[in-house]
């Protein structure tokens, strides 16, 4: 099946039908999450890299089916905090399947992983600095330890996500094997090497991850010499996924391929850690059209949703697809296709900021029309907040037959929980 999998699924093929009767049983605004497709992602991956590791960066999706799913495929997962360790944990994976990312740590996420590592021995943690290491040791720490290193390229959708090139990341290239060394000689047991050229890498920025890959397989060489043979060396994730309905996907093989003559002879395995690739396209973000009027310039179509659902639009300018399931639905049912115009998709939030699209030809929108909007699985429910005090949307999966509710919505009395919970406590201190 990983061979008739198409390469992408695109907001068209959901079924409009459906969707819109997951809004009536679960309300709106709602993320939908397809388990069968994050399982074909991760098998397309694993066959396009049969020689590598692959992790899945729990960061584009963290919720607990999707780590079950993935972690019953055979998946590591790679954890950017100690809330994602535990996590991983619930979702059963053992130490020896994760790796704990760690940029610039609380104390408290390293008190906790450190705890962890007592119980889960075989958990690699990956630091990205000589403090992160002190720190570590400090605590008693002398497990397995990837260093993370800054080789100075980055790449991705936008700048905010080129991580491969911003100082705040890993340890500069250049003197990655003396802090080895000193971390070695202080009885680290020194697995590996890391490093992530950023996010949502596209077909034409394949030479830069090339690069990227390049110095990689130098500096592993390098180490090797100086203070012996890694078990891996990590190229981080950032595989991109059409966002635009013209786009064309990566080839992954032929990514995999590149990869692979560039890292050159190194005596460790490769191992890669994608999050939006295997989760993007199996979700949706299903809204509620509320208010529709003619604005001067142009017809602002208001929805449920808004930035604090799915942020990304209003972060880094992202594109998103966007289908009205109610136009398509009248178009198959023989009523005829509804005429599209310039129209502004718009949430309920006080920022100009707010929108989903800006004058993108759609389909006519009614009030009570349902929106859905693509690619949402990942980095959609994971960067949603409370801002406005707006509670956050429910998850639902699909898989294995049936839908389920994943995650209930949050409620008004969920935002303001914790300060009633402040005042109880600061009621039992009088
Ligand atoms: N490994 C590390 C160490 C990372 O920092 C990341 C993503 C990944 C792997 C996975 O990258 P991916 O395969 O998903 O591109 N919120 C942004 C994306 C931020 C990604 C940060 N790091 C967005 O919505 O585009």
């Amino acid at each position: 099946d990983v061979a008739d999998s198409s390469s992408i699924r695109r907001l068209s093929e959901w079924d409009a039908a459906e969707l819109r009767t997951l809004t009536e049983e679960y309300g709106s605004p709602l993320y939908v999450l397809d388990l069968e497709r994050v399982r074909q992602n991760y098998r397309r991956l694993v066959a396009a890299f049969p020689d590598a590791d692959v992790l899945y960066a729990v960061k584009a999706n963290a919720l607990g089916d999707v780590l079950s799913t993935l972690r019953e495929a055979g998946a590591g997962l790679e954890c950017a905090s100690a809330g994602e360790v535990k996590r991983a944990l619930e979702a059963g994976a053992s130490g020896s399947e994760i790796h704990y990312t760690a940029v610039n740590p609380p104390a408290g996420d390293l008190d906790w992983i450190v705890d962890a590592w007592g119980d889960h021995p075989a958990l690699t943690v990956t630091a990205g600095s000589a403090d992160t290491i002190d720190r570590l040791a400090d605590r008693g720490y002398d497990g397995r330890l990837c260093l993370r290193v800054n080789p100075g390229i980055g790449a991705g959708h936008h700048e905010k996500v080129r991580t491969g090139a911003a100082a705040k990341f890993g340890v500069p290239a250049e003197r990655a094997v003396d802090v080895l060394e000193d971390a070695a000689d202080r009885g680290f047991d020194v697995v590996g090497i890391h490093a992530h050229v950023g996010s949502g890498v596209s077909s034409d920025q394949l030479d830069a991850h090339r690069e990227f890959v390049a110095r990689m397989g130098d500096l592993a060489r390098d180490v090797a010499g100086a203070v012996g043979d890694l078990e891996f060396v990590d190229v981080g994730g950032g595989f991109g996924v059409p966002y635009r309905e013209d786009e064309e996907p990566l080839v992954l093989e032929s990514v995999a391929d590149a990869i692979r003559d560039a890292l050159g002879a190194v005596d460790a395995r490769l191992t890669i850690e994608p999050g939006r690739y295997v989760v993007a396209d199996a979700g949706v973000l299903l809204t509620e059209v509320n208010t529709v009027k003619d604005a001067r310039e142009t017809t602002v179509v208001g929805v449920d949703a808004g930035m604090t659902t799915l942020i990304r639009p209003a972060m880094y300018d992202a594109y998103h697809p966007i289908r009205n399931l109610a136009a398509d639905a009248a178009a198959s049912s023989g009523e005829g296709g509804r005429e599209t115009v310039p129209q502004t998709v718009a949430g309920p939030i006080c920022e100009s900021g707010d929108v989903f699209c800006a004058d993108r030809e759609l389909p006519v929108s009614e009030r009570g029309d349902i929106l859905a909007i693509g690619n949402a699985g990942a980095y959609g429910y994971e960067m949603a907040n409370q801002y406005n005090s707006r509670p956050r949307p429910a998850s639902v999966v699909r898989g294995d037959g049936d839908v389920r509710l994943a995650r209930r919505r949050e409620t008004v009395a969920d935002v303001t929980r914790p300060e009633r919970e402040a005042r109880r406590i600061s009621a039992a201190d009088r």
